[in-house]
């Protein structure tokens, strides 16, 4: 076994290629020149992007589509969405189009505030920790004025700061548990200076404190950090259409509308199927959120949380008939910012917000929870009916042919061929086989 390398953070963009395709690669220079071929001409664009991270080698590509023709309270939108899955964008597309021709998508904020806990272990009584907590809040808030200063001034901030037992459950575990408004900002850095804060003013503060015996003014914070969990900051997007609009072609809109609302029934009572019902959703929802420059993991770990908040991983959509209208909607925590990070850095998430019109924070919570029911709908919608390979492995036909570098005639041909056949791996490549012969 090689010994680890010393100082690799130091080295160049090119030692660092150098050094990683000479060690782990089979053929050094293929891998170099890979790794290159990759990099933007560019330099100034390079460079951002390789301070982005660290030990940067080189760009890594995801696609970026458009869903085109979303209507969201009254609003027509085209959503961008980067992501390598195939069907994703048609499917988006294709229920923004259904929904665009039956009054469009609704959207509701349910709450927007954010959360943050300094996490401290305490010996002594819990009612003179009480009293002490009583003392310095007020200084709790006060030594953030310098931090929270422009956020108030905008009208966000901290909104409220409590103090939580939670020594039933670990022993001496206590929390200075803490809400925020944090506008359109993400909120993750501002948070976590806030609570950083809280921990100094809190445990130097314990030390003078009167009401405390000598063993009590010694506060070991253990963390300060915000929580990604965000239920009270929800958003809800929802369709609704008669029963018989749902009629289509073949497709009898009472039936589908009833078979559409059992399939939602078992994700709601089935952890197995709840699990790739809310993949789904999450295929929607993450491509806008990381076309938008947005924390995909803090929003999955939130989602997922709130998915199984009752102790039982449950389905995010929801479904019902009622008095002949069908209705379907989502509910989901996601904080998300249009400003700070990313937002103004990353040249492709600026041109994204843009095409977004430039969202307020709300207006995006809305949008990435549209995204996530019309993934869930078109889901659905093919599962209920034809099944999801059909059109599934049509999109994945290109990826086959591409795999072969099929040319353009030759992806036609094989196209057309296909036109009315179950798309296999096997089948396209006999196919193509069969064609270059
Ligand atoms: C595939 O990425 C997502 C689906 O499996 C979602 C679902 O089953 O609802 C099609």
């Amino acid at each position: 076994m090689s010994s680890p390398i010393q100082g690799f953070s130091k080295l160049d963009k090119e030692a660092k290629i150098d050094w990683i395709a000479e060690r782990y690669t089979q053929d050094p220079e293929a891998a170099k020149a890979l790794l290159k071929t990759y990099w933007n001409n560019d330099a100034r664009l390079q460079q951002l992007h390789d301070e982005f991270i660290e030990n940067t080698l080189t760009n890594y590509y995801l696609p970026l589509g458009i869903a085109p023709n979303f209507l969201i309270d009254d609003q027509l939108y085209a959503i961008p969405m980067a992501i390598e899955e195939s069907s994703v964008v048609a499917a988006a597309s294709k229920a923004a189009k259904f929904w665009g021709d039956r009054g469009g998508f609704t959207t509701e904020i349910l709450g927007t505030e954010k959360i943050g806990q300094v996490h401290f272990m305490y010996k002594g009584s819990t009612a003179a920790l009480q009293a002490y907590f009583d003392h310095i809040k007020p200084q709790l808030l006060s030594d953030c004025a310098d931090l929270t200063q422009s956020m108030e001034k905008r009208g966000g901030g901290i909104t409220d700061i409590v103090l939580v037992d939670k020594s039933g459950e670990l022993e001496n575990y206590y929390q200075l548990h803490a809400t925020f408004e944090t506008l359109d900002a993400m909120g993750a850095n501002f948070i976590n200076s806030c609570l950083e804060q809280f921990a100094k003013t809190f445990k130097a503060g314990a030390q003078h404190f009167d009401g405390f015996t000598e063993a009590e003014q010694q506060i070991e914070v253990v963390m300060s950090i915000l929580s990604n969990y965000v239920p009270q900051c929800r958003v809800r997007a929802s369709v609704s259409c008669p029963v018989d609009e749902l009629t289509e072609g073949t497709i009898n809109g009472q039936a589908f509308a009833e078979k559409f609302v059992q399939a939602v029934r078992i994700a709601e009572i089935e952890p197995y199927r709840a699990v790739t019902h809310n993949k789904g959703i999450m295929n929607g929802i993450d491509a806008v959120i990381l076309a938008t420059g947005n924390d995909f993991r803090a929003v999955e770990a939130g989602v997922h949380a709130y998915a199984a908040k009752t102790g039982r991983y449950t389905s995010l959509t929801h479904a019902k008939i009622e008095d002949g209208v069908f209705h379907f909607w989502i509910e989901i925590p996601l904080a998300l910012g249009t400003v700070g990070g990313l937002t103004k850095l990353h040249p492709m998430v600026k041109l994204a917000l843009e095409i977004l019109q430039q969202p307020t924070a709300k207006a995006l919570m809305g949008i990435v929870a549209v995204s996530g029911l019309a993934q869930n709908f078109a889901a659905l919608r093919a599962l209920v009916t034809t099944g999801i390979q059909q059109g599934h492995m049509k999109m994945h036909l290109f990826n086959i042919l591409n795999q072969f570098d099929a040319s353009s005639s030759e992806k036609e041909a094989i196209s057309s061929q296909f036109q009315d056949k179950t798309v296999s791996h096997s089948a396209v490549v006999n196919a193509l086989k069969a064609l270059r012969e």
